[in-house]
């Protein structure tokens, strides 16, 4: 039986959509066969994040409401074996489609799959729900912002009262030059303040923006480790701003 987990936020434009096709691709590269799942039914775009929008005749929706199998709607990603990709449709909202609906289809397709990873859109309405009713697992995805981090705590909060096997945070779009000068919250105190693990730390990159699928992020390698073994070590971003150079660019990254 594959682990679900749900990717969740509350705040839209977190990185929710890039951090589960990344952390899907890399974990479909380790050899675990993945089901990526797009759990927006208003502005569902993994098909187009994936680049295999032009794959796909079936979606979710169309197995729900019969014109296919399930097995039909799968989208095989043609740069990795074992990824596939369930689109969602941009169905309206007199079109009801249940928790108890999307959950059957997965719950069917999960022997086949080591892991479901179940992309959910913003907000904590009845799409919030409908993802999290169908997963065991939940991520949620944050940035170091006061805003986003409040609605991460919201949202942490509604989600304990799902009684998740686990329940963890990805601090995304971390920037390493603002840790080393204090001008955001540290790993820790994040942690401390939403009461909650961290799972990993993104930074601020253009090739993690882009959803680079060929040479993924080393951050995604160490995320992808740390939910695979249930070790917690985190991706130093400060990296890239230590020594003299680090220092040079960090300078000059403040003035610009
Ligand atoms: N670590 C990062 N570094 C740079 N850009 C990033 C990073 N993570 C995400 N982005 C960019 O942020 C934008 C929003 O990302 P994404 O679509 O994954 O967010 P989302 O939470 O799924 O949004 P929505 O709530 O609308 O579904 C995208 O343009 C993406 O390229
Ligand atoms: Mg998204």
């Amino acid at each position: 039986m594959a682990r679900k987990i749900v990717i969740t936020s509350g705040k839209g434009g977190v990185g929710k959509t890039t951090l589960a096709l990344l952390l899907s691709a890399r974990l479909a590269e380790r050899g675990e066969r993945v089901l990526l799942c797009d759990g927006d039914f208003g502005l569902n775009n993994v098909d187009i994040c994936a680049r295999v929008e032009h794959l796909v005749t079936y979606d979710i929706v169309d197995v729900i409401e019969g014109r296919c199998r399930a097995k039909q709607a799968l989208v095989k990603h043609p740069d990795f074996g074992n990824l596939y990709i369930l689109s969602s449709n941009n169905t309206s909202p007199e079109r009801y489609i249940s928790p108890q609906a999307v959950k059957l289809v997965l719950d069917g397709l999960s022997p086949q799959f080591d892991f479901i990873i179940l992309d959910c859109p913003a907000g904590l309405d009845d799409g919030f729900h409908r993802a999290v009713a169908c997963a065991d697992e939940a991520i949620v995805v944050t940035t170091p912002h006061p805003s986003a981090l409040r609605d991460a705590d919201k949202t942490l909060a509604l989600l304990k009262s799902y009684h998740l096997k686990e329940l963890s945070v990805v601090i995304n779009r971390y920037r390493g030059d603002l840790l080393l000068s204090g001008e955001c919250l540290s790993p820790k105190e994040i942690s401390e303040l939403l009461k909650a693990p961290i799972l990993g730390l993104l930074p601020e990159d253009y090739s993690i923006g882009e959803g680079e699928l060929f040479s993924i992020h080393p951050a995604v390698r160490v995320l992808a480790s740390n939910l695979t073994t249930g070790r917690r070590k985190l991706y130093d971003v400060t990296k890239k701003y230590a020594g003299l150079w680090g220092n040079f660019k960090r300078v000059l990254r403040k003035r610009l």
